[in-house]
C-alpha cells in the first residue's frame, strides 16, 4: 500500500516536471529567461550638458542638464530653489524657474513657488546616457 503511494507520488512529481520543462520559455526585456539570475543593472551616470538640452514641443517640463543626487525635496527643505529661486538663481548662475509656477490652479499669484510645483522631478527629470533595451520603432504591417 505504501509502496503503491510512493510510486504515485513519484509518477505525479516527474509529470509536473516534464510539464514545467515543456513550457515555452519566457524572456525578460533584456534578453535573459525569467528564471536565470539577471546581472544587476548599471547606475548609469547622470549626463551633465551645459546650455541644457533642446525641448521636443513649447510646453515641456525641461530635461534637468545636471545630476540631482545631491539635491532633496521634502516638507522641509528643497535643495532645487538653493539655486533656480528668484532669490538665489543669480549668485548661481542658473535659469530662474519659470513664471507659471507661481500660479496656483485658480490662476492666483502665489508668493512661493505654487505648491502644485513644489515637487520639481514630478515634471523635470535628470538623464542618463542609457540604450533603449529594446529598438523603438513601428511595427511593421
Ligand atoms: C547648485 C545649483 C543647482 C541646484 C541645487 C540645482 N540646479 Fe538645476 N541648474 C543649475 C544650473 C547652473 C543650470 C544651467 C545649466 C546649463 O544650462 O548649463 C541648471 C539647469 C536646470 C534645468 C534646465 C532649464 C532649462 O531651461 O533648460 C532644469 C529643469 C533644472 N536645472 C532643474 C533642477 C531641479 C529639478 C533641481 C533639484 C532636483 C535642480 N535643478 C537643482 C543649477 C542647479
Ligand atoms: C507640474 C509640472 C512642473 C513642476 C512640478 C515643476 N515644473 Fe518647472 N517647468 C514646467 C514646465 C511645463 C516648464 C516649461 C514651460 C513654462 O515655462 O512653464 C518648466 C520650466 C522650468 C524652468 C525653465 C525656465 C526657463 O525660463 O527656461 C526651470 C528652471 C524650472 N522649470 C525649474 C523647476 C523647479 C526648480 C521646480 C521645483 C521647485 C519645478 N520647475 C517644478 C513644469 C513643472
Amino acid at each position: 500500500m505504501n509502496r503503491s503511494i510512493t510510486a504515485a507520488l513519484l509518477g505525479a512529481v516527474a509529470l509536473a516536471a516534464s510539464t514545467l520543462c515543456a513550457a515555452e520559455e519566457v524572456s525578460s526585456l533584456r534578453g535573459h529567461a525569467v528564471t536565470d539570475d539577471s546581472d544587476a543593472v548599471l547606475n548609469k551616470q547622470t549626463l551633465s550638458v551645459p546650455g541644457g538640452f533642446d525641448v521636443a514641443w513649447e510646453e515641456q517640463p525641461p530635461m534637468i542638464p545636471h545630476p540631482i543626487d545631491n539635491y532633496s525635496i521634502d516638507l522641509r527643505q528643497n535643495g532645487c530653489l538653493k539655486c533656480h529661486s528668484p532669490a538665489t538663481f543669480e549668485a548661481n548662475n542658473a535659469p530662474v524657474i519659470a513664471d507659471s509656477h507661481f500660479f496656483d490652479r485658480d490662476g492666483k499669484r502665489t508668493e512661493k513657488v505654487a505648491p502644485r510645483r513644489y515637487f520639481c522631478t514630478q515634471c523635470h527629470a535628470p538623464q542618463a546616457g542609457a540604450m533603449p533595451l529594446v529598438e523603438n520603432i513601428l511595427p511593421s504591417r
